[in-house]
């Protein structure tokens, strides 16, 4: 009889609960969201005319997969002095565009197996941005043996094809270049840090990300990683 009182009381709570949190959820979203704001100009306009795109389109695979506009900011601060990057995982485009409108000298390949109606994103920059963006429609681990100098991994999030990507851009990552593993810290990608934990990778963790530099320790004479 108690536990038929009490029940109604216990649903009612976690509903509230559950309320509460998904309103939390929202809000850490709008102020991530206006993150934007702080991000250079060029970069800025670029992802608030595709956010505003999206909307008119009601595209929600790219509202909800681009990469947050915190995140973005880490990004263009590594990506600073650092011509060639590449990106495992396009989706909108949206970041890929941030990148290449953010510095008239960087080139970005990017790619991903998958189309999800970019086109419009893309046409969004300036036509010689767009000249410096190469997508390319093939898996990450699809390298095209080109050097580079930073690698942003942020496709299936598995474990094994994270894996797999690391070790096949590692060889053509210029010293001193930096490899970013988006969602190392979420929960629901363990993956991503599963492979940091495979690859024996010692870095350091920042917004979430797990970021790794490739530096060149003389005495060993080759690629090391270290913190
Ligand atoms: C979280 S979204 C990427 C978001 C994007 N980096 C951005 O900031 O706008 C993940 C993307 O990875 C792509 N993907 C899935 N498997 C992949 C693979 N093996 N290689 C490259 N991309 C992959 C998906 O199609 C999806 O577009």
């Amino acid at each position: 009889m108690r536990i038929h009182l009490l029940w109604p009381i216990a649903q009612i709570r976690s509903k509230m609960s559950l309320a509460g949190s998904h309103l939390r959820w929202r809000l850490c979203r709008v102020r991530s969201s206006l993150h934007v704001l702080l991000l250079p100009d060029a970069p800025r306009r670029y992802l608030l005319r595709c956010a505003v795109t999206a909307v008119l389109h009601r595209d929600g695979f790219a509202l909800r997969s681009s990469t947050p506009p915190p995140d973005i900011c880490l990004l263009l601060q590594l990506a600073e002095g650092r011509k060639d990057v590449v990106e495992l995982g396009t989706a909108a485009g949206w970041l890929a565009g941030a990148l290449v409108v953010a510095d008239p000298t960087r080139v970005v390949r990017t790619f991903d197996p998958f189309e999800h109606g970019r086109e419009k994103y893309l046409a969004l920059m300036p036509a010689e941005a767009r000249e410096r963006l190469h997508v390319v429609g093939r898996p990450g681990a699809a390298t095209d043996h080109l050097p580079l100098d930073m690698l942003f991994i942020d496709g299936s999030h598995t474990k094994s094809d994270v894996v797999d990507e690391f070790e096949a851009w590692r060889p053509y990552l210029r010293e001193g270049g930096v490899v970013a593993f988006h969602d190392y810290a979420e929960p629901n990608w363990p993956g991503v840090a599963e492979a940091v934990v495979e690859l024996g990778l010692a870095g350091q963790q920042r917004r979430g990300m797990f970021l790794w530099i490739n530096e060149r320790d003389p005495a060993k004479g080759g690629l090391e990683s270290r913190s």
